[in-house]
């Protein structure tokens, strides 16, 4: 293997640590392409409980700064975990410095600040690789490979419904205002991303979105005694510090009509704010059949029916797809490379995923390649996501394209201005 590649995290708060969960899970596999050797953030708090983490799990403490000016000169790359607020800034700063990047999603917090991250890469000549996580998910590479063989046929309707939340706190306080990437951006680019992944591009969507629950409720504020209930159980310690309640400005929900290049229609309800039964539903529908997902990141099996025929959900699907093969680094970690369920507690599923992410980014810097989730398709997701909130504004369904090159963004100008975009 060639020389470790120096890296240095940047933004070291929950998804900060769950990062360096996945790097030492890919480290524990001979397969890290990475020498962690700084970590950033401005709240030296957090960028030294990860480098104690750090030298616990790597062997080796990362040095600790406040800012990149004070990272290692030996720096080639760094892994942007910031608040979304400072994806762009972090992200181009590092790039002017010609180091790679690979950034968390949503990549930019408007069509602005990724338009000006998408410059800044094409410029510098280097990486700018998008963290997205779910469509790395070996459940969703076996959807994927089903679609692409045309086992549903051509596709007709994706049912798209993930409804909850109440008026709870999602993970933080930011997650819940507009200026700081509220919830439908949050988590919603996700979706976007999976969709455009399963059905190829976005071409329009109408939705009608709402900010339901203007106050939400933190029941963590103060308890030290929390049980550990955060994705990865990382959270609790900044939630206990967070209030029990807090206003919220962004919107909550969304119900929206989307169509794809392909033809597709997707029908879309992402409800943060639903109270009573909670929901999560995921079906594609083709000429010759359909197909019912399982929440990602949960390793539960797809269940197929075609026109017919019984469901299947086991072996069966694999010899639909004899050609289907995880890569390597995702076959050694999950345990085989045709795979159509896995077994493994959140927080070891979350680090492996992760661990993938950061095999690739080492991967396409070595090789020279472009990443899987680049710039653009990066860029695409957060156009989407935005597509939903700019159709309400203007009442009226609308173009991903005329979101993606920031001519539409009434919804966004207010955002734009806190950034100084
Ligand atoms: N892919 C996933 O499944 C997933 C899950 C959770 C979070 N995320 C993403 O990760 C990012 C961080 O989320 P989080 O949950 O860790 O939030 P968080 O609030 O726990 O941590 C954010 C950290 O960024 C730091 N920070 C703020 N400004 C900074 C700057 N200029 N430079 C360096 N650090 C700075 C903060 O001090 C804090 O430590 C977000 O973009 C979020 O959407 C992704």
């Amino acid at each position: 293997m060639s020389e470790p590649l120096p890296l240095a995290m940047v933004g070291c708060g929950g998804m900060g640590h769950r990062h360096l969960y996945g790097l030492a899970e890919l480290h524990r596999t001979g397969r890290s392409p990475f020498v962690l050797v700084g970590a950033s953030d401005p709240n030296l708090d957090n960028a030294n409980s990860l480098a104690d983490q750090a030298a616990d799990l790597l062997g080796r403490r990362p040095s600790v700064a406040k800012d990149l000016e004070g990272l290692p000169a030996e720096v080639q790359a760094v892994d942007v975990c910031t608040l979304p607020a400072f994806h762009h800034t972090a992200s181009i700063a590092a790039l002017e410095r010609g180091w790679h990047v690979m950034c968390e999603k949503p990549m930019g917090l408007t069509l602005r600040a990724c338009q000006a991250m998408i410059r800044a890469a094409r410029q510098a000549g280097r990486v700018l690789s998008v963290a997205e996580n779910y469509r790395r998910d070996p459940i969703n590479r076996l959807a994927h490979a089903l679609i692409d063989a045309g086992v549903l046929g051509q596709p007709r309707l994706l049912i798209h419904n993930t409804l909850g939340g109440g008026n709870q706190m999602m993970i933080s306080v930011w997650r819940h205002q507009k200026n700081a990437s509220g919830i439908l951006l949050d988590v919603g680019v996700h979706f976007a991303d999976i969709m455009e992944y399963f059905l190829g591009p976005a071409l329009t969507a109408y939705a009608q979105t709402r900010l339901h629950e203007p106050i939400r409720h933190n029941p963590i504020a103060g308890r030290d005694d929390a049980e550990k209930r955060s994705p990865a159980g990382v959270y609790e310690r900044w939630q206990k510090q967070m209030p029990a309640q807090f206003e919220a400005t962004a919107e909550d929900a969304a119900y929206a009509t989307i169509l794809f290049a392909n033809g597709a229609v997707a029908q879309y309800i992402e409800d943060h704010a639903a109270h009573g039964q909670g929901l999560w539903q995921r079906t594609l529908y083709g000429s010759k059949g359909s197909m019912n997902l399982p929440g990602d990141r949960s390793g539960q099996r797809l269940q197929l029916t075609l026109a017919g025929k019984e469901s299947i959900d086991d072996q069966r699907l694999l010899d639909l797809v004899p050609g289907f093969r995880l890569d390597p680094t995702t076959a050694a970690l999950f345990g085989g490379d045709r795979l159509y369920e896995y077994h493994f507690p959140f927080p070891e599923i979350d680090r492996k995923l992760i661990a993938v992410e950061y095999a690739e980014f080492g991967e396409v810097i070595h090789n020279q390649q472009a990443p899987e989730v680049g710039a653009e398709m990066g860029a695409r997701a957060v156009a989407l996501s935005y597509a939903l909130l700019e159709s309400q504004v203007v009442g009226r369904a609308v173009s991903v394209e005329e979101v993606l090159e920031d001519r539409l963004n009434g919804y966004q100008a207010e955002i734009n201005a806190s950034l100084g975009l």
